[in-house]
Formats: C-alpha cells, sequence, structure tokens
C-alpha cells in the first residue's frame, strides 16, 4: 500500500516533533529546546537535543539526526511507511492510500511491514476467539475474569484465546492473503521439515490464552501464551520464538502501557511476570513492567532508564531464585540507577498480593517494605554467612564489588559508611578494596570508570601545564619551582614593605605570616634566609623592620632587600601578569597577604599535585597507584579549597 502525498503532507504538518520524541524519551527543556540522554546510543550526560521550533532531533554524541519521521523509523526501525501510520494513528489522521491492487501491495512492503501486518492480523484473530466465540468466551474468558481481570483491562492488554485446533489460524491466514513465509517467520506458524505428510503446518499457539507483547510505540511484535490445561507436560507459558521484530532480551512486557506513568512518577516496578503487570496496572499501579521470567539485560535496563532512574524491582516471595538473581542485579548499579527491592510474604506474588491486600496495603507494603539493593544484598549474603568468618569474608568482597559498580562517588561514599556497619568492618576497609577494584578496571578497560575519568580531567598532562604556563607569561622557565619562587618573593615584599609601619600602624603582618606559614619552608633559599630573621626575631619580641635588612651583615640579604625595595615598580608590570597582587596602598594589605600566603600553598600543592601524578603515570603496581592515588585526591581536593577561597579574594 503507498500512502498518499496528500496524507504525508498532513502529518508533516500536524507532528509535534517535542510530542513525538517524549513518547520515547523524557524531555528537559532547555531554553527553547530540549535535551535528554541519547536513545539510540549509551551515554550518561544528554547530547540528544530536540528543537520544536526546526521540527528535528539531533544528537550531537552519536550523529543520529532527523525528523519525525525519521525520528520514528530510527527508534521502532521501521519502515518510512510504517512510521508515517504510526503518527498517523497518534494524530488521528485518516490515511489516504494510493489505488492499488491489494496483491502487488503486500508484495511490495518489505519483511519488517509484513511481520508487523501479520501480528496485528493475529492479535485480532485472538481476541476475537476470546470475544466472540463459545469456546472462547467459556473457557478464555472466564479464565481471565476469575482472575479478576476486567473488560477494560483485557481491551487495553488486548488479551486473546486460541482454540485446540491443528492449525485452524494458519489456514484463516492464508486465506485472507497472508503468506506462509511470513506466517511462519512471525512465529505464529510452525512448517514440518518432511513434506510427505498431507498435514504438514501447525499453529504455534493452541489451547491457551494469549498475551500480546507490544514495543514502545504499541505494536505487538510477540505473543506469550498460557496453558489453562493442568497437564503437567504442557509448559506453562510458551512464547514467540525470537524473529526480526522480537528479540526477548530487548523487551519488557508491558512498557507501552507503562511508560507514561513511570515517566510520571519517575519510578518503574519491575516484576517477573505478565500476570503481575496486568494486576497491578489494574490496581491502579500503573508503572509496571515484567522481564518474563528471564533474567534482566543491559538492553532492557536502558529501555526502563529512558523514562527513570528508580527501579523498584518487586520480586516472588521465594528465597531460592532472590539469591541467584542479585548477582546479575549489579548490572542496575553500573547503569546508575538507584535500585530497591521488595520481596512478597512467602508463596506471593505482586499478582496474588495486590489481590489480597488491596492497592492502598500493597502501596504501603512496597513503601515500607522496599530496601535499596546494597543493603538487601548485604542482608541477604550475611544471614547466610551467619557464624563463618569465610563465608563473612566473601560477603565483603560481594558487597565492595556491588558498591564499586555505582558510577558516582557521592553515592558510593553514603554506602561504604552504611555497609561498614551492617558488615562490622571499619568503612576505610571498605574503600580500600573498592580503590583496587576500581584501579583495576581502570587498566583493564579505558574510559570508562569514574576514577579513570578523575584521572584524566585532574592529572595535569604536559601540554597543560605548559599552557597554564604560558598563560602567565613564564614562556622560558616552565616549572613549578619559578612560580613558588616568586610568590615567595612576593611574601618578602610585602614583609619588608609594611614591616615598618608595624608599630605604629597596628600592622598584624608579620604575626599573621608567620602562623599562617608555619610549618612550611621556603624553596629559595635566600627567602628562607629572610623568613628565618623574621622568626627569629619575632620569638624575641621584635619585629624586623627593612632598616633591619639594608644593613644586615649578610651581603646577599642586604643587596636583595634593597633590590625588593627599590623595584617594586619595574616588578609590578610583570606583577599583574603573574597574578601577583600589588598592594599600592596600605588599605589593601590585608587582602594581599592574605591572598598571596594561599597563591604561595597553591603553588605548592600544584608541585607536589605534578609530582604525585608523575609517580602515578610511572608505577604499574596498584598498591603504590592506590597510595598515589589517595594523596593526590587529597590534595587536589585542598588545591581546589584554595582556589575558591583565592576567587573570593581576589575578585
Ligand atoms: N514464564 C515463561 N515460561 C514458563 C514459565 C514462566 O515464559 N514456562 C515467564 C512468563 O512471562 C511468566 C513469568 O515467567 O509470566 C513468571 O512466571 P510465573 O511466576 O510462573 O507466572 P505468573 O506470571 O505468576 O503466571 P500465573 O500467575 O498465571 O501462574
Ligand atoms: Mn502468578
Amino acid at each position: 500500500m503507498r500512502i498518499s502525498q496528500e496524507t504525508i503532507d498532513q502529518i508533516r504538518y500536524k507532528v509535534d516533533i517535542v510530542e513525538v520524541v517524549g513518547d520515547f524519551v523524557s524531555l528537559k527543556k532547555k531554553g527553547k529546546d530540549y535535551s535528554a540522554c541519547c536513545p539510540f546510543h549509551e551515554e550518561k550526560t544528554p547530547s540528544f537535543s530536540v528543537s520544536p521550533v526546526r521540527g528535528i532531533y539531533k544528537c550531537f554524541g552519536c550523529g543520529m539526526g532527523g525528523d519525525a519521521i525519521k525520528f520514528i523509523m530510527d527508534i521502532e526501525k521501521s519502515s518510512y511507511t510504517e512510521a508515517l501510520k504510526y503518527l498517523a494513528k497518534k494524530y488521528n489522521i485518516e490515511i489516504q492510500e494510493n489505488e492499488n491492487l491489494p496483491d502487488e501491495e503486500i508484495a511490495k512492503q518489505n519483511e519488517r511491514d509484513s511481520l508487523f501486518i501479520v501480528l496485528n492480523y493475529a492479535k485480532n484473530y485472538f481476541r476475537d476467539q476470546l470475544l466472540n466465540t463459545e469456546e472462547g468466551r467459556s473457557i478464555g474468558l472466564s479464565y481471565f475474569k476469575e482472575r479478576g481481570f476486567n473488560d477494560k483491562t483485557i481491551e487495553i492488554f488486548e488479551l486473546g484465546y486460541t482454540e485446540n485446533l491443528i492449525d485452524k489460524f494458519t489456514k484463516t491466514a492464508l486465506k485472507n492473503g497472508y503468506q506462509l513465509e511470513i506466517l511462519k517467520k512471525a512465529g505464529l506458524t510452525i512448517q514440518k521439515e518432511d513434506s510427505t505428510s498431507t498435514q504438514n503446518t501447525y499453529d504455534r499457539f493452541r489451547d491457551r490464552v494469549i498475551f500480546p507483547i507490544h514495543n514502545l510505540s504499541g505494536r505487538v511484535i510477540a505473543f506469550g501464551a498460557r496453558t489453562l490445561s493442568k497437564d503437567k507436560n504442557q509448559p506453562k507459558y510458551l512464547n514467540s520464538p525470537e524473529t526480526e521484530l522480537y528479540h526477548k532480551h530487548q523487551v519488557l512486557y508491558g512498557i507501552f502501557q507503562a511508560k507514561n506513568a513511570i515517566r510520571k512518577d519517575d519510578e518503574c516496578y519491575l516484576t517477573e511476570g505478565y500476570t503481575d503487570v496486568i494486576s497491578l496496572y489494574q490496581a491502579g499501579i500503573q508503572n509496571v513492567v515484567a522481564s518474563s521470567g528471564t533474567s534482566l539485560t543491559n538492553e532492557q535496563i536502558r529501555l526502563i532508564h529512558r523514562f527513570t532512574k528508580n527501579v523498584t524491582l518487586l520480586f516472588d516471595g521465594d528465597q531460592a531464585g532472590i539469591k541467584a538473581a542479585l548477582r546479575g542485579l549489579d548490572m542496575l548499579l553500573s547503569e546508575g540507577m538507584q535500585v530497591k527491592v521488595v520481596v512478597f510474604p512467602d508463596k506471593e506474588d505482586p499478582d496474588s498480593y495486590v489481590k489480597k491486600v488491596g492497592t492502598e496495603k500493597f502501596k504501603l507494603f512496597v513503601k515500607k517494605e522496599g530496601k535499596d539493593l546494597i543493603t538487601f544484598k548485604t542482608d541477604i549474603y550475611l544471614k547466610d554467612a551467619e557464624n563463618d568468618p569465610f563465608k563473612k569474608a566473601n560477603v565483603i568482597t560481594e558487597v565492595v564489588e556491588s558498591i564499586s559498580r555505582i558510577p558516582d562517588a557521592i553515592t558510593r561514599a553514603v554506602f561504604f559508611k552504611q555497609t561498614a556497619n551492617m558488615l562490622g568492618v571499619a568503612e576505610e576497609t571498605l574503600i580500600f578494596e573498592s580503590n583496587k577494584i576500581l584501579l583495576k578496571k581502570n587498566k583493564d578497560q579505558a574510559g570508562k570508570s569514574d576514577d579513570e575519568k578523575f584521572l584524566q580531567e585532574y592529572l595535569p598532562s604536559e601540554t597543560e601545564v605548559e599552557k597554564d604556563e604560558n598563560e602567565i607569561g613564564l614562556e622560558e622557565e616552565k616549572n613549578f619551582n619559578n612560580l613558588i619562587s616568586y610568590q615567595e618573593e612576593e611574601s618578602i615584599r610585602l614583609l619588608l614593605s609594611f614591616a615598618d609601619d608595624e608599630l605604629e600602624k597596628d600592622l598584624k603582618l608579620i604575626a599573621y605570616f608567620i602562623t599562617e606559614m608555619e610549618g612550611i619552608e621556603f624553596e629559595t633559599p635566600i627567602y628562607q634566609n629572610f623568613i628565618n630573621i623574621y622568626r627569629n626575631e619575632f620569638k624575641a619580641g621584635r619585629i624586623a623592620n627593612s632598616k633591619f635588612f639594608i644593613h644586615h651583615h649578610n651581603p646577599d640579604i642586604q643587596s636583595e632587600a634593597i633590590r625588593l625595595l627599590s623595584n617594586q615598580h619595574s616588578f609590578s608590570d610583570n606583577w599583574e601578569k603573574y597574578e601577583i597582587i600589588i598592594p599600592t596602598e596600605l588599605n589593601t594589605l590585608p587582602s594581599a597577604a592574605y591572598s598571596n600566603i594561599l597563591r604561595l600553598k597553591q603553588r605548592k600543592i600544584q608541585k607536589v599535585l605534578k609530582e604525585v601524578s608523575d609517580k602515578l603515570q610511572q608505577n604499574d603496581e596498584w598498591q603504590e597507584q592506590e597510595k598515589y592515588l589517595k594523596i593526590y585526591r587529597q590534595l587536589k581536593t585542598t588545591e581546589v579549597q584554595i582556589a575558591n577561597l583565592l576567587g573570593n579574594t581576589i575578585r
């Protein structure tokens, strides 16, 4: 079928890119545009942007971009025609088709389109069986009713039924013009290899109630089918095989029905089964999806992540399954999700429990019983390891593993504190163990963890160091010693210039310097001499003024003092360049002294930082690396603090 140009124009005219994209991604307004984490590639900071004015989207990370139609094609991996149909449906636009023979039309469709069409046909067929046949109503519908599903719920989830007949569905579909190849590719019809027997095609789904599985935009991509027979040889659920449209590991049951609620509540409940989703939805808890009995995959997590960071796992009340599942859940942490866990009482699942206690008590239970994943895990492992010191050591390792997965350092810190208490070990032990893991991860996989980023961001590379120094005009002297030396010189100059006024003007400059610089030695020998003199005189209760130095017996000190006192002007040009404050007036002195000391400390720290970072880069031993990383972080923190203080005082 070909959609007429008129219809296409109408669709283009009516679509709102923000609405269209917003159905799949949580958009945040940013000025005129909207932004989000890109749904087409993995990222933690948003580089995906939507412009309502121009009607386009663009990801600056992976390069995907286009208009609303292109977006649907990209996100649904659908054809142009399918994208148009989707948008037409969303905006209630009636599709006009160009006149063409239906036979030729179906042949022209590409395979994906055909699969969607045949699956939609099958869904309608199963619904019809459920609602409009004697057997469907007496067996299928009454089963759903018994389970408490009302008509509206049955409609929303498009539930169905198939009779116990070998190939009724396939025959009807063929009669309606659907091709066997497509029926097979959609997983609806099974063809036996030996074509000698007359009967060689079968319906996959027979004698079962049907749960259609929808993709994000609400189209059927597969079916789950539950048997109603007591026959133990029958599997309880039969599901569509993997097809071009259905990749089990990428799909979450109920996501289409739940997505708006997930976004609104900023939380997603993750259950194990189809019936859990449906029952909770009907009970008014609509932000719920199911992994359908398989262990959670990265793709499924990312699907949830498009709508929220908060996941609450609702576990059936059997402990054995939970412990097995816990390991796999660390993935959620790696993805930066905030994970809570709720376990239902023995033998209950969310479906049975909500029926038993009702919506309000259910919500209360979830709220009260919800534990964050780390605490939950620690709890379970600890119970397991009771009175067994060896096992307990394992618990610590397990817990640290999990915490180390959390990308955010502050969150990690919170959990170290919390679990240290539970485990009865020092917080430092956990951090130490975690650092080991993080450092190992850094080496194993480049560019992945936060710590790697930390290193990249903060360790000055050679070029950065050069740049920094160029900026402040020290072209030929490219090391921190010079910077430190200049700052030391400035300290002495300040002291020399203003010490004379100390007594009459009640200045406390020297006292201030001496206290602030306690334990810190100057690196330039001549200035260290000056400082020593100031210290000794101060200890003796005297103020060493400029005369004291100008007439000093040591000729080096004498000439340097004279140079500093007389050359102020020729220096001052440079001082500005060097970001050194020039106290031209006495009343700027306090802040000049203050920032000078800070700057001196800053330069010293920067020098040590450089040394430590060199060591870090040269050293392959992780113990060593760990040691230096720790020192580095402490220094870096102090440096940042000083920079902040300087920022406040200078400008
Ligand atoms: N499942 C499956 N195949 C099976 C058993 C289970 O695919 N043979 C999946 C289904 O998606 C099912 C989920 O695992 O919904 C959870 O299984 P279970 O708890 O046994 O099913 P319920 O959803 O609780 O179904 P019911 O309440 O009807 O027993
Ligand atoms: Mn159940």
